[in-house]
């Protein structure tokens, strides 16, 4: 095992499902809530991690949210992204699409460009100290009205050289695709690329119509597609990038067990799937976890995980040759490792 721990490792990787808020580590939360008078309902960060124990989706979500109350200017942006960047530069990513989700903090009187423009320079940072490439993602928060998100979208508009994409998140199940159609169609008009989280906890319906009314590039989770084979013959033929996360499945109880994880049924079935880690602070791993703890479940082989790896940056808005130079990458590594 250590020696796929250190193949892992080893590995140029691309991270395509992160919620930036989902980063937000314990210890940086109670430095930044000192810094801004935030009193928060915990006296030291053993007492937040015992807390993130999660039945559910949406048990998850409340304490997400309220973790992100604790973000208010542009610095806190800047340190929470510098120190989501610092620690995956650390495991070997190269390349990051991540989300920020606006409406958590503009619905709390945050101005939409401060929590921009504190990702985005801790972004160009990035790039320029760390060699981490990068595209950012807004998502549209499902469980408020499609009007907020209208509000969002004209917010992006003056930014919209620093976005590449939109993105559908929050409570899945009583908001459905459908409710976001004339948003994502506008979004499409912006030039904003799609992608919506499907399937996580709601239906295989959910997903069709996230394919047929949304109009998606990229589908985040998408695990309940395996109840419907009429919609995997689908994902396959349009190649449609999946985009998993396996320990977030896990503490958030979408599976019961690691070692029942569906990867390789979905591999064979010919699913171009992604390995990803979602809300790493509050579900106990970033990407070599998410590797790692899943290669040792369902015991993956190094020619897996080197697919898995080559399907991160196959699934990537980079360029076609970005996309070609790192898989060439993956392979010369995994060949010298
Ligand atoms: N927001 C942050 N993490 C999420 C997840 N796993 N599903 C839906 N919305 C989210
Ligand atoms: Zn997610």
């Amino acid at each position: 095992m250590k020696d796929i721990h250190s193949f892992i490792q080893k590995l140029p990787k691309a991270e395509l499902h992160l919620h930036i808020e989902g980063t937000f580590e314990p210890e940086l939360m109670f430095v930044i809530a000192k810094r801004n008078n935030f009193q928060i309902p915990f006296s030291s960060v053993e007492e937040v991690k015992a807390a993130y124990q999660f039945n559910n989706l949406q048990e998850f979500l409340d304490i997400y949210y309220a973790g992100a109350n604790v973000l208010l200017t542009e610095q806190d942006f800047f340190e929470l992204t510098w120190a989501y960047l610092t620690k995956v530069a650390s495991q070997n990513v190269k390349h990051v699409e991540i989300f920020f989700d606006p409406q958590t903090h503009t619905e709390r009187g945050v101005e939409f460009h401060t929590v921009l423009i504190g990702i985005y320079k801790a972004l160009e940072e990035g790039e320029k100290e760390l060699g981490i490439t990068f595209r950012l993602i807004m998502s549209y928060l499902r469980h408020i009205s499609e009007e907020s998100a209208f509000e969002t979208l004209r917010q992006s508009l003056p930014f919209k050289d620093l976005i590449d994409g939109v993105g559908l998140d929050s409570s899945e199940v009583g908001n459905p695709p459908e409710k976001f159609q004339n948003v994502f169609k506008a979004s499409a008009k912006e030039g904003y690329k799609l992608c919506a989280h499907g399937g996580e906890e709601g239906p295989a319906e959910y997903i069709w119509s996230a394919l047929d009314i949304l109009k998606i590039d990229r589908l985040d989770h998408g695990n309940r597609c395996l109840e419907d084979e009429k919609l995997v013959e689908r994902l396959v033929q349009e190649q449609m990038p999946l985009t998993l996360c396996p320990l977030s499945n896990l503490e958030l109880k979408v599976i019961q067990d690691l070692k029942t994880y569906p990867l390789k049924k979905m591999m064979e079935a010919g699913l171009l799937v992604t390995l990803n880690s979602d809300d790493p602070a509050y579900f106990g791993g970033y990407m070599n976890e998410n590797f790692l703890e899943t290669a040792k479940a369902i015991d993956l082989s190094k020619e897996e995980i080197v697919t898995l790896t080559k399907n991160g940056f196959e699934a990537s808005w980079l360029t076609a040759e970005e996309k070609e130079k790192w898989k060439n990458e993956v392979d010369r590594v995994a060949k010298e490792a």
